[in-house]
Protein backbone atom coordinates (compact mmCIF):
# COMPACT_ATOMS: atom_id res chain seq x y z
CA UNK A 1 0.00 0.00 0.00
CA UNK A 2 1.06 3.20 -1.12
CA UNK A 3 1.06 6.19 1.44
CA UNK A 4 -1.36 8.49 0.03
CA UNK A 5 -0.50 12.02 1.81
CA UNK A 6 3.21 11.74 0.54
CA UNK A 7 2.28 10.61 -2.81
CA UNK A 8 -0.22 14.06 -3.01
CA UNK A 9 2.21 15.98 -1.60
CA UNK A 10 4.71 14.90 -4.08
CA UNK A 11 2.59 16.97 -6.94
CA UNK A 12 1.20 19.81 -4.19
CA UNK A 13 2.54 22.42 -6.06
CA UNK A 14 1.00 21.05 -9.79
CA UNK A 15 -2.27 20.85 -7.78
CA UNK A 16 -2.09 24.78 -6.91
CA UNK A 17 -0.43 25.42 -10.28
CA UNK A 18 -3.94 23.91 -12.33
CA UNK A 19 -6.08 25.62 -9.54
CA UNK A 20 -4.48 29.16 -10.60
CA UNK A 21 -4.43 28.08 -14.27
CA UNK A 22 -8.32 27.66 -14.19
CA UNK A 23 -8.83 30.74 -11.92
CA UNK A 24 -7.76 32.81 -14.77
CA UNK A 25 -10.17 31.17 -17.37
CA UNK A 26 -13.41 31.34 -15.06
CA UNK A 27 -16.48 30.48 -17.42
CA UNK A 28 -20.65 30.17 -17.20
CA UNK A 29 -22.77 27.64 -16.63
CA UNK A 30 -22.83 24.85 -19.82
CA UNK A 31 -20.46 26.66 -21.96
CA UNK A 32 -16.84 25.59 -20.47
CA UNK A 33 -14.78 25.37 -23.86
CA UNK A 34 -11.88 26.90 -22.12
CA UNK A 35 -11.85 24.81 -18.97
CA UNK A 36 -12.91 21.86 -20.61
CA UNK A 37 -9.78 22.35 -23.22
CA UNK A 38 -7.34 22.82 -19.89
CA UNK A 39 -8.69 19.41 -17.75
CA UNK A 40 -8.28 17.41 -21.00
CA UNK A 41 -4.69 18.02 -21.31
CA UNK A 42 -3.90 17.31 -18.27
CA UNK A 43 -5.60 14.46 -18.30
CA UNK A 44 -3.62 13.54 -21.76
CA UNK A 45 -0.69 14.09 -20.19
CA UNK A 46 -1.69 11.97 -17.61
CA UNK A 47 -3.16 9.52 -19.98
CA UNK A 48 -6.13 8.87 -18.68
CA UNK A 49 -9.13 8.00 -20.91
CA UNK A 50 -11.93 10.36 -21.22
CA UNK A 51 -15.17 11.63 -23.37
CA UNK A 52 -17.19 14.20 -23.14
CA UNK A 53 -20.97 15.14 -22.27
CA UNK A 54 -23.11 17.97 -22.60
CA UNK A 55 -21.73 19.27 -25.80
CA UNK A 56 -18.04 19.03 -24.86
CA UNK A 57 -18.79 20.79 -21.47
CA UNK A 58 -18.76 18.05 -19.57
CA UNK A 59 -16.05 15.37 -18.97
CA UNK A 60 -16.15 11.50 -17.82
CA UNK A 61 -12.84 10.10 -17.37
CA UNK A 62 -12.12 6.43 -16.24
CA UNK A 63 -9.11 4.86 -14.31
CA UNK A 64 -9.34 1.11 -14.77
CA UNK A 65 -7.73 -0.68 -11.82
CA UNK A 66 -5.43 -3.54 -12.46
CA UNK A 67 -8.35 -6.11 -11.38
CA UNK A 68 -12.32 -6.08 -11.68
CA UNK A 69 -14.29 -4.62 -9.22
CA UNK A 70 -16.77 -2.06 -7.98
CA UNK A 71 -16.73 1.78 -9.81
CA UNK A 72 -16.71 4.49 -7.91
CA UNK A 73 -16.77 8.03 -8.94
CA UNK A 74 -15.66 11.74 -7.61
CA UNK A 75 -17.40 14.76 -8.85
CA UNK A 76 -16.12 18.03 -9.43
CA UNK A 77 -17.68 21.17 -10.70
CA UNK A 78 -15.66 23.76 -12.82
CA UNK A 79 -17.90 27.08 -13.81
CA UNK A 80 -17.84 30.24 -12.50
CA UNK A 81 -19.63 33.54 -11.64
CA UNK A 82 -20.83 36.37 -13.72
CA UNK A 83 -18.67 38.67 -10.57
CA UNK A 84 -15.75 41.09 -11.79
CA UNK A 85 -12.81 40.36 -9.53
CA UNK A 86 -11.46 42.48 -6.85
CA UNK A 87 -8.82 39.96 -5.01
CA UNK A 88 -6.05 41.95 -6.75
CA UNK A 89 -4.03 38.23 -6.94
CA UNK A 90 -1.39 38.25 -9.36
CA UNK A 91 -3.33 35.47 -11.09
CA UNK A 92 -6.87 37.10 -10.89
CA UNK A 93 -9.17 36.67 -13.76
CA UNK A 94 -9.47 39.84 -16.09
CA UNK A 95 -12.51 38.35 -18.30
CA UNK A 96 -14.97 39.87 -16.08
CA UNK A 97 -15.83 36.16 -14.74
CA UNK A 98 -14.52 35.35 -11.68
CA UNK A 99 -14.23 31.80 -9.99
CA UNK A 100 -15.69 33.28 -6.76
CA UNK A 101 -17.15 30.43 -5.62
CA UNK A 102 -13.90 27.75 -5.31
CA UNK A 103 -14.82 25.53 -7.82
CA UNK A 104 -11.21 26.05 -9.74
CA UNK A 105 -9.82 24.41 -6.53
CA UNK A 106 -12.18 21.72 -6.41
CA UNK A 107 -11.22 21.18 -10.31
CA UNK A 108 -7.36 20.96 -9.34
CA UNK A 109 -8.24 18.72 -6.24
CA UNK A 110 -9.86 16.00 -8.52
CA UNK A 111 -6.71 16.87 -11.33
CA UNK A 112 -4.40 16.00 -7.83
CA UNK A 113 -6.20 13.04 -7.04
CA UNK A 114 -6.71 11.36 -10.72
CA UNK A 115 -3.03 11.58 -10.99
CA UNK A 116 -2.17 9.62 -8.20
CA UNK A 117 -4.80 7.00 -8.67
CA UNK A 118 -3.91 6.76 -12.28
CA UNK A 119 0.30 6.04 -11.32
CA UNK A 120 -1.78 3.81 -8.72
CA UNK A 121 -3.61 2.25 -11.24
CA UNK A 122 -2.19 -1.54 -11.40
CA UNK A 123 -3.43 -1.61 -7.09
CA UNK A 124 -6.48 -1.24 -7.16
CA UNK A 125 -9.49 -3.25 -7.40
CA UNK A 126 -12.26 -1.94 -9.78
CA UNK A 127 -12.78 1.68 -11.69
CA UNK A 128 -12.32 5.45 -10.79
CA UNK A 129 -14.71 7.36 -12.71
CA UNK A 130 -13.80 11.38 -12.52
CA UNK A 131 -16.95 13.77 -13.34
CA UNK A 132 -15.85 17.38 -13.97
CA UNK A 133 -19.35 19.45 -14.19
CA UNK A 134 -20.47 22.20 -15.33
CA UNK A 135 -23.25 24.72 -14.66
CA UNK A 136 -23.44 23.47 -11.04
CA UNK A 137 -24.13 27.62 -10.32
CA UNK A 138 -26.70 27.72 -12.99
CA UNK A 139 -28.74 25.86 -14.83
CA UNK A 140 -27.33 22.98 -13.39
CA UNK A 141 -24.65 20.70 -15.06
CA UNK A 142 -25.27 16.98 -13.16
CA UNK A 143 -28.96 16.41 -14.07
CA UNK A 144 -27.71 16.34 -18.03
CA UNK A 145 -24.74 14.52 -16.89
CA UNK A 146 -26.63 11.47 -15.66
CA UNK A 147 -29.25 12.08 -18.43
CA UNK A 148 -26.90 11.28 -20.78
CA UNK A 149 -25.11 8.14 -18.89
CA UNK A 150 -21.92 9.48 -16.71
CA UNK A 151 -23.53 6.80 -14.20
CA UNK A 152 -23.67 4.26 -16.63
CA UNK A 153 -20.54 2.18 -18.44
CA UNK A 154 -19.61 0.86 -16.01
CA UNK A 155 -22.46 1.45 -13.35
CA UNK A 156 -21.20 3.82 -10.45
CA UNK A 157 -21.56 1.92 -7.43
CA UNK A 158 -20.60 5.17 -4.80
CA UNK A 159 -20.19 9.03 -5.58
CA UNK A 160 -17.72 11.51 -3.46
CA UNK A 161 -17.47 15.13 -3.58
CA UNK A 162 -16.62 18.11 -1.54
CA UNK A 163 -17.27 21.90 -1.50
CA UNK A 164 -14.23 24.21 -0.36
CA UNK A 165 -14.23 27.72 1.17
CA UNK A 166 -16.39 28.20 3.93
CA UNK A 167 -20.09 27.04 3.33
CA UNK A 168 -20.69 26.62 6.92
CA UNK A 169 -20.02 29.26 9.41
CA UNK A 170 -19.83 25.87 12.05
CA UNK A 171 -16.93 23.98 10.36
CA UNK A 172 -13.53 25.80 11.50
CA UNK A 173 -10.99 26.30 8.99
CA UNK A 174 -8.52 23.04 8.60
CA UNK A 175 -11.60 20.98 9.48
CA UNK A 176 -13.61 18.91 7.44
CA UNK A 177 -17.62 18.74 7.99
CA UNK A 178 -19.58 16.11 7.42
CA UNK A 179 -23.10 14.87 7.55
CA UNK A 180 -24.49 11.36 7.99
CA UNK A 181 -27.95 12.90 6.21
CA UNK A 182 -29.48 16.01 4.71
CA UNK A 183 -26.92 18.32 4.15
CA UNK A 184 -28.30 20.85 1.95
CA UNK A 185 -31.61 22.45 1.17
CA UNK A 186 -33.43 22.05 -2.27
CA UNK A 187 -33.67 25.50 -3.97
CA UNK A 188 -36.87 25.93 -6.17
CA UNK A 189 -37.98 28.71 -7.42
CA UNK A 190 -41.40 30.59 -7.26
CA UNK A 191 -43.02 33.11 -9.86
CA UNK A 192 -46.52 34.66 -9.10
CA UNK A 193 -48.18 36.42 -11.43
CA UNK A 194 -51.43 38.39 -10.30
CA UNK A 195 -53.69 39.39 -13.12
CA UNK A 196 -56.15 42.75 -12.16
CA UNK A 197 -57.73 45.33 -13.63
CA UNK A 198 -55.67 48.54 -13.91
CA UNK A 199 -58.01 51.75 -13.49
CA UNK A 200 -57.70 55.05 -11.80
CA UNK A 201 -56.01 55.54 -8.23
CA UNK A 202 -58.75 57.88 -7.06
CA UNK A 203 -61.18 55.43 -8.57
CA UNK A 204 -60.65 51.80 -7.19
CA UNK A 205 -63.75 50.80 -7.01
CA UNK A 206 -63.23 50.17 -11.28
CA UNK A 207 -60.12 48.36 -10.34
CA UNK A 208 -59.18 45.09 -9.74
CA UNK A 209 -56.53 45.73 -7.48
CA UNK A 210 -53.63 43.47 -8.11
CA UNK A 211 -51.84 45.58 -5.41
CA UNK A 212 -53.21 44.72 -2.28
CA UNK A 213 -53.94 41.57 -3.20
CA UNK A 214 -50.63 41.20 -4.01
CA UNK A 215 -50.11 42.09 -0.06
CA UNK A 216 -52.46 39.63 0.74
CA UNK A 217 -51.14 36.98 -1.04
CA UNK A 218 -47.53 37.30 1.06
CA UNK A 219 -49.08 37.50 3.99
CA UNK A 220 -50.54 34.05 3.42
CA UNK A 221 -47.61 32.34 1.94
CA UNK A 222 -45.75 33.30 5.06
CA UNK A 223 -48.33 31.49 7.41
CA UNK A 224 -46.94 28.30 5.10
CA UNK A 225 -44.10 27.65 7.02
CA UNK A 226 -45.06 28.84 10.65
CA UNK A 227 -48.48 27.31 10.71
CA UNK A 228 -48.75 24.46 8.05
CA UNK A 229 -45.23 22.73 8.55
CA UNK A 230 -43.51 20.72 11.67
CA UNK A 231 -41.02 23.23 13.63
CA UNK A 232 -38.73 20.32 13.45
CA UNK A 233 -38.79 20.12 9.43
CA UNK A 234 -36.74 23.14 8.13
CA UNK A 235 -38.20 24.88 5.44
CA UNK A 236 -38.26 28.72 3.73
CA UNK A 237 -40.49 30.69 1.92
CA UNK A 238 -39.05 33.62 1.00
CA UNK A 239 -40.73 36.53 -1.87
CA UNK A 240 -37.73 37.98 -2.83
CA UNK A 241 -39.38 40.21 -5.61
CA UNK A 242 -42.82 41.87 -5.60
CA UNK A 243 -42.82 44.33 -8.67
CA UNK A 244 -46.02 46.52 -10.13
CA UNK A 245 -46.85 49.72 -10.68
CA UNK A 246 -46.13 53.20 -12.28
CA UNK A 247 -46.98 56.19 -9.81
CA UNK A 248 -49.18 57.30 -7.01
CA UNK A 249 -52.51 57.86 -9.45
CA UNK A 250 -52.52 54.55 -11.20
CA UNK A 251 -53.83 51.22 -10.44
CA UNK A 252 -51.74 48.76 -12.93
CA UNK A 253 -53.35 45.64 -14.48
CA UNK A 254 -50.91 43.01 -12.81
CA UNK A 255 -48.02 42.62 -10.27
CA UNK A 256 -45.12 40.20 -10.46
CA UNK A 257 -43.87 38.40 -7.17
CA UNK A 258 -40.67 35.89 -7.62
CA UNK A 259 -38.87 33.91 -4.74
CA UNK A 260 -36.97 30.88 -3.51
CA UNK A 261 -38.38 27.85 -1.67
CA UNK A 262 -35.75 25.72 0.66
CA UNK A 263 -36.42 22.09 2.26
CA UNK A 264 -34.71 18.99 3.43
CA UNK A 265 -37.15 16.50 2.07
CA UNK A 266 -39.09 15.89 -0.94
CA UNK A 267 -42.30 15.44 0.96
CA UNK A 268 -42.25 19.18 2.38
CA UNK A 269 -41.15 20.30 -1.10
CA UNK A 270 -43.87 18.87 -3.00
CA UNK A 271 -46.35 19.87 -0.50
CA UNK A 272 -45.36 23.54 -0.11
CA UNK A 273 -45.66 23.64 -4.08
CA UNK A 274 -48.87 22.71 -3.53
CA UNK A 275 -50.26 25.19 -0.89
CA UNK A 276 -48.45 28.03 -2.49
CA UNK A 277 -50.62 27.40 -5.72
CA UNK A 278 -53.50 26.86 -4.06
CA UNK A 279 -53.63 29.49 -1.73
CA UNK A 280 -52.41 31.95 -4.26
CA UNK A 281 -55.59 30.82 -7.12
CA UNK A 282 -57.93 31.14 -3.55
CA UNK A 283 -56.71 34.76 -2.57
CA UNK A 284 -56.56 35.92 -6.35
CA UNK A 285 -60.14 34.49 -6.77
CA UNK A 286 -61.65 35.64 -3.94
CA UNK A 287 -60.63 39.27 -4.92
CA UNK A 288 -61.95 38.91 -8.43
CA UNK A 289 -58.32 38.82 -9.85
CA UNK A 290 -56.36 36.26 -11.93
CA UNK A 291 -52.98 34.71 -11.55
CA UNK A 292 -50.38 32.90 -12.69
CA UNK A 293 -48.33 30.23 -10.43
CA UNK A 294 -45.28 28.76 -11.99
CA UNK A 295 -43.01 26.33 -9.27
CA UNK A 296 -39.79 25.35 -10.57
CA UNK A 297 -38.32 22.37 -9.04
CA UNK A 298 -34.51 22.94 -9.44
CA UNK A 299 -32.31 21.13 -7.22
CA UNK A 300 -33.29 18.37 -4.66
CA UNK A 301 -31.82 18.40 -1.13
CA UNK A 302 -28.79 17.07 -1.07
CA UNK A 303 -28.69 13.65 1.34
CA UNK A 304 -25.87 11.83 2.26
CA UNK A 305 -25.79 8.06 2.62
CA UNK A 306 -25.41 7.28 6.30
CA UNK A 307 -23.43 4.48 5.60
CA UNK A 308 -21.15 5.62 3.09
CA UNK A 309 -20.29 8.38 5.45
CA UNK A 310 -19.66 6.44 8.08
CA UNK A 311 -17.16 4.82 5.42
CA UNK A 312 -16.06 8.06 3.99
CA UNK A 313 -15.08 9.22 7.66
CA UNK A 314 -13.02 5.96 8.90
CA UNK A 315 -10.68 6.59 5.57
CA UNK A 316 -10.48 10.15 6.66
CA UNK A 317 -9.34 9.14 10.16
CA UNK A 318 -6.11 7.88 8.24
CA UNK A 319 -5.66 11.44 6.64
CA UNK A 320 -6.61 13.80 9.36
CA UNK A 321 -6.89 14.02 13.11
CA UNK A 322 -10.23 12.97 14.43
CA UNK A 323 -10.43 16.22 15.80
CA UNK A 324 -10.70 17.80 12.65
CA UNK A 325 -13.75 15.59 11.40
CA UNK A 326 -16.13 17.96 12.17
CA UNK A 327 -20.04 16.21 12.53
CA UNK A 328 -22.10 19.28 11.08
CA UNK A 329 -25.36 19.88 13.86
CA UNK A 330 -26.99 21.62 11.49
CA UNK A 331 -27.54 21.51 7.69
CA UNK A 332 -27.34 24.26 5.03
CA UNK A 333 -30.21 26.24 3.64
CA UNK A 334 -27.58 26.75 0.34
CA UNK A 335 -28.33 24.45 -2.37
CA UNK A 336 -25.78 22.38 -4.67
CA UNK A 337 -26.65 20.11 -7.94
CA UNK A 338 -24.59 17.19 -6.62
CA UNK A 339 -27.61 16.12 -5.11
CA UNK A 340 -28.81 15.32 -8.01
CA UNK A 341 -26.03 12.64 -8.13
CA UNK A 342 -26.43 11.43 -4.61
CA UNK A 343 -30.63 10.60 -5.45
CA UNK A 344 -28.95 7.79 -7.62
CA UNK A 345 -25.86 6.79 -6.24
CA UNK A 346 -24.87 6.18 -2.30
CA UNK A 347 -22.51 8.57 -1.24
CA UNK A 348 -21.48 11.46 0.65
CA UNK A 349 -20.54 14.94 0.32
CA UNK A 350 -18.28 17.28 2.46
CA UNK A 351 -17.19 20.63 2.84
CA UNK A 352 -13.75 21.32 3.10
CA UNK A 353 -13.16 24.41 4.72
CA UNK A 354 -10.28 26.76 3.82
CA UNK A 355 -11.50 30.35 3.43
CA UNK A 356 -8.99 32.79 2.41
CA UNK A 357 -7.79 36.46 2.81
CA UNK A 358 -7.78 39.45 0.94
CA UNK A 359 -5.66 42.27 2.84
CA UNK A 360 -6.62 40.12 5.93
CA UNK A 361 -10.14 40.08 5.55
CA UNK A 362 -11.67 36.66 4.44
CA UNK A 363 -14.64 37.26 2.49
CA UNK A 364 -17.79 35.10 1.48
CA UNK A 365 -18.15 32.75 -1.59
CA UNK A 366 -19.97 34.62 -4.40
CA UNK A 367 -18.53 38.10 -3.53
CA UNK A 368 -15.50 39.77 -5.41
CA UNK A 369 -12.86 39.00 -2.63
CA UNK A 370 -13.64 35.34 -2.25
CA UNK A 371 -10.48 33.61 -2.01
CA UNK A 372 -9.40 30.27 -0.88
CA UNK A 373 -6.12 28.49 0.72
CA UNK A 374 -4.37 26.68 -1.22
CA UNK A 375 -2.13 24.75 1.09
CA UNK A 376 -5.07 22.64 1.94
CA UNK A 377 -5.78 21.59 -1.29
CA UNK A 378 -3.89 18.71 -1.18
CA UNK A 379 -5.88 17.57 1.70
CA UNK A 380 -9.06 17.18 -0.32
CA UNK A 381 -7.35 15.20 -2.78
CA UNK A 382 -5.68 12.95 -0.38
CA UNK A 383 -8.74 12.10 1.09
CA UNK A 384 -10.37 11.28 -2.25
CA UNK A 385 -7.23 9.09 -2.89
CA UNK A 386 -7.63 7.49 0.31
CA UNK A 387 -11.55 6.81 0.23
CA UNK A 388 -11.03 5.40 -3.37
CA UNK A 389 -8.28 3.20 -2.44
CA UNK A 390 -10.37 2.13 0.91
CA UNK A 391 -13.58 1.95 -1.22
CA UNK A 392 -12.12 -0.76 -4.00
CA UNK A 393 -9.83 -2.97 -1.88
CA UNK A 394 -12.20 -3.19 0.87
NI1 LIG B 1 -20.06 26.34 -5.26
Amino acid sequence: MINVLDEVKKIESDIIKWRRDLHQIPELNLELPKTVKYISERLDEMGIEYHTLVEGNAIVALIKGGQEGKTIAIRADMDALPIREETGLVFASTNGNMHACGHDGHAAMLLGAAKVLNDNRESLKGNVKLLFQPGEEYPGGALPMIEEGCLENPKVDAIIGLHEGKISKDVEKGKIGVSYGPMMASMDRIFIKIKGKGSHGAYPEESVDPISTAAEVISALQRVVSREIKAVDPAVLSVTRIQGGFNQNIIPDDVELEGTVRTFNNETRQFIARRIEKITKGITGAMRADCEVQYDFKYPPLINSEEFTRFFVESAKKIVPDEDIYEMKDPVMGGEDMAYFLEKVPGTFFFLSNPGEIDGVSYPHHNSKFDIDENYLYVGSTLFVQLVMDFLNK
